[in-house]
C-alpha cells in the first residue's frame, strides 16, 4: 500500500485519526454546510471510515505544508450483486480548495484511494454531482451505470414555499391552511386495502433481530442491493453521530415485515422531510403504504415543507410514491469503476433496490 505520494509540492496521503480536525476545518471552511443536515465534524468522518463494522475505509487528502487542500472519502458498504456478498465502496467527500482547482487535485485522489486500500473493494460506486460526474467520466474510467435512480418530491405544508413565492408573507399565512386542507385531501395515500391490513407501524429505538429474516426474504427479489442486515442498520443509523428515526412496520403475529427510516432538515428557510430508506416485502404492497403513510403524517405534524425521496424509476416503490402524490423530480447518476466486476454491473439489464441514503448524500 503507497501510504503518502509527493507531487508538485503537493503531499497525498491517507488521513489519519489525527487529521481528521483539520479535514473537518477545511470542509466547513470553504464549503457550504450540508444541505441535508450530514455532519461535517470529525467524529462523522471517524464514524463512517475508521469505525465502519464492514472494513476501515479512509478519507485521502491533498496538502500543501500544513494546510489541507483536498479531500476524498471511501466508504465500505456491502452489496449483494446477482446472488453474491461483494465487498463494496462508495467513493464521495470530493472538495478541492478553490485556488488549486483544475490541477488533477481531484483525480490523484482518486487514484490514490485505489491504489491505498488492500483488499482492493470489488465495486467503487458513487452519484457524483455536475462536475465531478465530468471527471468520471472522461478521465477516472467510471461509466454511469444503466439504472434510472430519481428523486421524488411530495409537497406536505405549503406555508413556506408560499412564502417564498408571495410578495406579503401574510397572504401565505391566510392561503396556506386552505392548500394544505385541499392537498391533503388531493395527495391522500390510497387507503383501500390498507384498512384491511393489519401491519403496525411505530417508531421505534432500533432494529429487531428478525430483520434479518426480513433482509433475507426481501433480497431475493433484486439483482442489486445493498445488504441490509441488523449489522448494516445498526452502523449506518445508530452507531451513526446523525440522527435518524426509524419506523418498524410488524404484522399481527409481531414479525418484522418492513422499515423506513426519516430525518428532518430545516434549510434555506425550508423545512424537508427525508425518507432515508425502506425495505418491506414486494408481495404485501400494504406495508410500504403504510409506513410512507406514518412517515408523511409525521413530517406534517413536524412542519415539514417538502418530503423527498430516492427510488429506482418504474420500481413497485417508484410506483406506489407516484400513486401517494410523489412526483420525479431529478434523475441522479450512479457510476461505478470498471473494474471486473464493475463491467459486469455497467452491461446493466439488473434489477436494484437503491434509496438515498445508500449514497452518501443523507
Ligand atoms: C469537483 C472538484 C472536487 C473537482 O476537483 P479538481 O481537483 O478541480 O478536479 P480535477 O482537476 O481532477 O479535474 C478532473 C476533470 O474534471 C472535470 N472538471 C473539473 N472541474 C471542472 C469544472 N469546473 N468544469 C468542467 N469540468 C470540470 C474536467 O474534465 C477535469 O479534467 P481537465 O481539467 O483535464 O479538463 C472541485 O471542483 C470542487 O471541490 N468543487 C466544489 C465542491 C463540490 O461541488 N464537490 C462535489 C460534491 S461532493
Amino acid at each position: 500500500m503507497r501510504a503518502e505520494t509527493m507531487s508538485e509540492g503537493l503531499l497525498f496521503k491517507k488521513a489519519g485519526k489525527e487529521d481528521l480536525p483539520r479535514i473537518s476545518e477545511f470542509r466547513k471552511g470553504f464549503f457550504e454546510v450540508h444541505e441535508a443536515g450530514r455532519s461535517c465534524e470529525p467524529e462523522y468522518y471517524e464514524w463512517k471510515c475508521y469505525r465502519n463494522v464492514f472494513g476501515e475505509g479512509g478519507v485521502w487528502l491533498a496538502e500543501e505544508g500544513n494546510s489541507v487542500v483536498g479531500v476524498k472519502s471511501l466508504t465500505p458498504k456491502p452489496m449483494k450483486v446477482l446472488g453474491a456478498m461483494v465487498n463494496a465502496a462508495e467513493t464521495g467527500d470530493n472538495f478541492v480548495h478553490p485556488d488549486y482547482r483544475r490541477h488533477g487535485i481531484f483525480s490523484r485522489l482518486f487514484r490514490a484511494h485505489l491504489d491505498g486500500v488492500d483488499p482492493q473493494w470489488s465495486l467503487i460506486y458513487t452519484l457524483p454531482s455536475k462536475i465531478p460526474l465530468q471527471a468520471y467520466e472522461r478521465k477516472l474510467d467510471c461509466p454511469q451505470i444503466p439504472v434510472s435512480l430519481c428523486s421524488m418530491v411530495k409537497p406536505v405544508r405549503s406555508k413556506q414555499l408560499l412564502k417564498r413565492k408571495l410578495r406579503f408573507s401574510f397572504v401565505a399565512a391566510i392561503v396556506s391552511p386552505l392548500v394544505d386542507i385541499a392537498s391533503r385531501a388531493m395527495f391522500r395515500i390510497g387507503t383501500r386495502g390498507m384498512a384491511r391490513s393489519t401491519v403496525d407501524v411505530r417508531p421505534e429505538e432500533g432494529f429487531p433481530d428478525d430483520v434479518d429474516a426480513l433482509w433475507e426474504e426481501a433480497s431475493v427479489n433484486y439483482d442489486v442491493i445493498l445488504v441490509r442486515s441488523k449489522k448494516y442498520l445498526e452502523w449506518r443509523y445508530i452507531a451513526n453521530p446523525d440522527a435518524y428515526t426509524i419506523l418498524i412496520a410488524r404484522s399481527k403475529s409481531g414479525a418484522t415485515s418492513g422499515y423506513m427510516v426519516t430525518k428532518v432538515h430545516a434549510s434555506n428557510d425550508l423545512t424537508w422531510g427525508y425518507i432515508c430508506d425502506f425495505l418491506t416485502l414486494e408481495s404485501d404492497p400494504n406495508v410500504f403504504r403504510k409506513l410512507l403513510a406514518a412517515a408523511v403524517e409525521s413530517f406534517y405534524q413536524k412542519g415539514c415543507a417538502v418530503v423527498l425521496a430516492y427510488v429506482v424509476r418504474g420500481s413497485f416503490y417508484y410506483r406506489t410514491l407516484l400513486r401517494a402524490g410523489f412526483l420525479p423530480r431529478a434523475r441522479h447518476p450512479i457510476v461505478c469503476y470498471r473494474n471486473e466486476l464493475g463491467k459486469l454491473v455497467l452491461k446493466g439489464g439488473h434489477k436494484w433496490h437503491f434509496t438515498m441514503a445508500d449514497s452518501d448524500h443523507i
